[in-house]
């Protein structure tokens, strides 16, 4: 069977009680992956929901690179990768934010995103908020314009949004 709908899509998203550690439960993207109708999908949905004239699009590793660098492909933008620290070369501009337990830092190129450029953030699952709101952070401070945020699946019982400010909220797209 083809999977094209949304709900077909989510239903190969796989639960992993207890991973990566007691307690949380994993959502496993990868046989989306494995289907190229339904990998297909949900870019062109991401693409879909995407507002006109995006310059940038950033998507955070690892699995932010999987679903932003097709995206950008197809919107003719560029791609940037926003990597955890240590990971970039060149001068870059980093945010760090809490984990549940412990800090994360990310990390992206000083010369990656212009003033003025309209971005969007592509990633895979929308958990905390934490992630996007760092990207989001790194962005506004190298002049960006942040103007939509496409996620593959968000993850509404961890109320991602109020982590987030207020006006970037009405920017996000989740298909799931
Ligand atoms: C996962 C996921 C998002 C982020 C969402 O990445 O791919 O990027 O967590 O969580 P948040 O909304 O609470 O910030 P992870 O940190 O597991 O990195 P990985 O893709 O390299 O495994």
């Amino acid at each position: 069977t083809r999977v094209v709908t949304i709900d077909g899509i989510a239903a190969l998203i796989q639960d992993v009680p207890d991973f990566p550690k007691p307690g949380v439960t994993f959502k496993d993207i990868t046989p989306v992956l494995a289907r190229p109708d339904a990998f297909q999908a949900v870019v062109d949905a991401m693409v879909a929901s995407a507002p006109e004239g995006i310059d940038v699009v950033c998507g955070m590793e690892a699995r932010g690179f999987i679903f932003g660098a097709p995206v950008a492909l197809a919107l003719g933008a560029s791609f940037v990768p926003v990597r955890k620290s240590g990971k970039l070369p060149r001068d870059t501009v980093e945010s760090t934010y809490d984990l549940e337990y412990g800090t994360q830092t990310l990390a992206v190129h000083t010369d990656a995103i212009r003033a003025g450029d309209r971005v969007l953030i592509v990633d895979d699952v929308l958990a905390t908020g934490g992630t996007v709101a760092a990207t989001a952070d790194l962005v506004h401070r190298l002049g960006g314009s942040l103007v939509a945020v496409t996620v593959l699946m968000e993850l509404a019982f961890l109320a991602p949004r109020e982590r987030l400010e207020w006006r970037d909220v009405d920017l996000i797209t989740s298909l799931i």
